[in-house]
């Protein structure tokens, strides 16, 4: 196994290329030692990232990370969201108070708007620098925001400079960010987190022959083609999530799969890049 491969934040901070979604955990008891075992086994692997929000399982998958890294939080980068209505100074506070305690730890290290509602962009960067300034949170940033959002926030004072990595869906499937979102986050240094990397799972059903006969090539499964893709660049971050401790052995083996030239251009035949502009894809 070769050294866990990572990406730069803004500010220096060096996050693994390949981190884990908690999405699901949480919600049935009988499943929390599975779900922790997993994630454990993922941070021994290096993808010690991990990927959460209040919304999980209504705080469940939050304890389910809260219990996981007990005794271990300074190997872990841990992010967290926040409910839209959640976004003003007032109410932020209030949630990311009930996220520490959830997860156990007194400072989260990256934590995100889930996606964009009602509350001014204005308001919710207040609130983070606040937090920031607090140092309840190390970083801040958005998930599911368009390039117009992202347009917007820097044109706000101090936009970019708190808002420093955007959480989207982007996998095979959902190519669409290649065409305006992915050239806009590079230029700016601001990696983006890949969610649903595996499209939920769906990529991994060796039902596409491309990618079946790409795995067969490199003696891998099609998860990890799928995965290897979407960390190809080395700044986009990928967070699977699995909560059965072979699927995490077998996705932090994806991070070592150096995929061709050949098998980029069988890949691109048959899940077509971006010709146009699309809008941001949420599902
Ligand atoms: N910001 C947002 O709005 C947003 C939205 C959606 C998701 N997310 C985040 O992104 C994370 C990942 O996305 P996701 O959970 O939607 O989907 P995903 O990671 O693409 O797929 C998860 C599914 O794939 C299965 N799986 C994982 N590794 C596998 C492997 N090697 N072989 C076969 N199956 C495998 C998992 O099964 P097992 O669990 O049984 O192993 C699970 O059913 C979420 O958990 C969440 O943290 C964020």
């Amino acid at each position: 196994m070769n050294p866990m491969r990572t990406t730069t934040l803004p500010g220096g901070t060096a996050v693994p290329l390949l981190g884990q979604g908690t999405w699901r955990m949480g919600e049935d008891r009988e499943h929390r030692r599975r779900e922790v075992s997993a994630l454990r086994t993922g941070m021994e692997l290096g993808m010690t990232l991990i990927d959460t929000a209040e919304m999980y399982a209504d705080g469940g998958a939050e304890r389910v990370v809260g219990e996981a890294i007990r005794g271990r939080r300074d190997d872990v980068f841990i992010v967290s969201k926040l409910y839209p209505q959640n976004a003003t100074p007032e109410r932020m506070r209030k949630a990311c108070e009930r996220s520490l305690k959830r997860l156990g730890t007194e400072r989260i290290d990256l934590y995100l708007l889930h996606w964009r509602g009602d509350v001014a962009l204005r308001r919710m960067l207040d609130g983070f620098a606040q937090l920031l300034a607090d140092e309840k949170i190390a970083y801040a940033g958005v998930s599911n925001f368009d390039v117009q959002d992202m347009d917007e926030l820097a044109r706000l004072k101090d936009g970019l400079d708190i808002i420093v990595a955007n959480e989207v869906l982007y996998n095979l499937e959902k190519r669409g960010i290649e065409y305006d979102l992915l050239p806009w986050m590079r230029k700016r240094h601001r990696p983006v987190i890949a969610y649903s990397p595996i499209e939920e799972g769906l990529l991994a059903g060796g039902t596409h022959r491309a990618l079946a006969s790409i795995a067969e090539r490199h003696d891998a499964t099609a998860a990890q083609v799928s995965l290897a893709w979407v960390v190809r660049d080395g700044d986009v971050i990928a967070i699977p999530k699995a909560a059965t401790v072979a699927h995490v052995k077998q996705n932090r083996g994806a991070v070592d799969l150096k995929l061709t030239a050949r098998d980029l251009d069988e890949l691109d035949e048959s899940f077509a890049p971006p010709e146009e502009r699309m809008p941001l894809a949420t599902r």
